[in-house]
């Protein structure tokens, strides 16, 4: 392997070991609420991991698992009570909800300065013209992971395959206002494989095991791995054709452990910002 890998897990560890020093700088530890509403396996998962999270940075954390009956009401009524408490720093509603339930609904309840997923119009407004209250958990774990690593997205070419809300999107801005060039790609790209082939720091967040294969990839380029998919053996992995990419890069992130731990770094990160902005504390 050409690449030097970027260990996500590692720098995750870090950032959770500044945000724990920072937490414990405060007159009162911050709050996480968590909202699982229905069965989703993955996001199960998902859930369980922020409470270790919590836990780990010194964080008052709550979760509520209501079944996927909840109505919309109920759903808003919790919100709404969550948002008047002074213990719950942050709130965060795992997606995707259950049908019949509006996302966009639920996302616009939550009280801004408690949106530590940074998915409320408010902020995602706040970011777009690049003065975010939060950073988006995803987007900004690859950035991070960019900085760490020395690499410098002013003037280079950056192809986000992907155009999502929670990361095609919000990636798409964060590189712009680092001052890279940004192309964004999806389903009805044309011309994908030439456009991936063209990035000094390519980013997929498809979802599509097997996407990028070598032939995509620049040699020298950066290669961010944002999927979590599952291949037919059940393993764990991402958009990238790992081994094959990993020999033209200069810089590949590993499914499992790059992108995933920081996402949930950022998540404390988001969390430990909003319990300093609701006690008064400058960041
Ligand atoms: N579902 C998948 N990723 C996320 C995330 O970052 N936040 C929330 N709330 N739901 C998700």
């Amino acid at each position: 392997m050409a690449a030097t890998l970027i260990d996500g897990k590692a720098l995750a560890a870090k950032l959770k070991q500044e945000v724990r020093a920072g937490a414990e700088a405060l007159p009162r530890k911050p709050g996480l609420a968590v909202i699982l509403v229905g069965d989703n396996p993955a996001s199960r998962v998902y859930v369980t991991s922020k409470r270790k999270d919590c836990e780990e940075c010194g964080f008052y954390s709550e979760e509520y698992a209501l079944p996927a009956s909840t109505s919309r009401k109920e759903l808003l009524d919790l919100v709404a009570g969550l948002n008047g408490r002074t213990d719950i720093d942050g709130i965060l509603v795992q997606l995707p909800l259950p049908r019949g339930l509006d996302e966009r609904e639920v996302l616009l309840a939550i009280d801004p300065a408690k949106d530590v997923d940074c998915f409320h119009p408010y902020n995602v407004g706040q970011l777009t013209i690049g003065a975010p209250l939060f950073q988006p958990c995803t987007p900004g774990g690859v950035m991070e992971m960019l900085q760490e690593y020395g690499i410098d997205p002013a003037g280079k070419r950056c192809v986000v395959l992907g155009r999502s809300n929670i990361v095609g999107k919000p990636m798409a801005l964060l590189l712009l206002h680092a001052h890279g060039t940004v192309v964004m790609c999806h389903s009805k790209t044309p011309d994908l494989k030439e456009l991936a082939a063209s990035a000094d720091i390519l980013v997929s967040a498809v979802g599509k095991t097997g996407l990028v294969t070598a032939d995509m990839v620049k040699e020298g380029a950066v290669v961010i791995d944002v999927a979590m998919n599952r291949n037919e053996a059940g393993k764990l992995c991402g958009d990238v054709c790992f081994a094959e990419a990993a020999e033209k890069a200069a810089y590949i992130t590993p499914v499992p452990g790059g992108v995933g731990p920081m996402t949930r770094a950022m998540l404390m990160k988001n969390t430990l910002t909003a319990a300093k902005l609701h006690q008064g504390v400058k960041s």
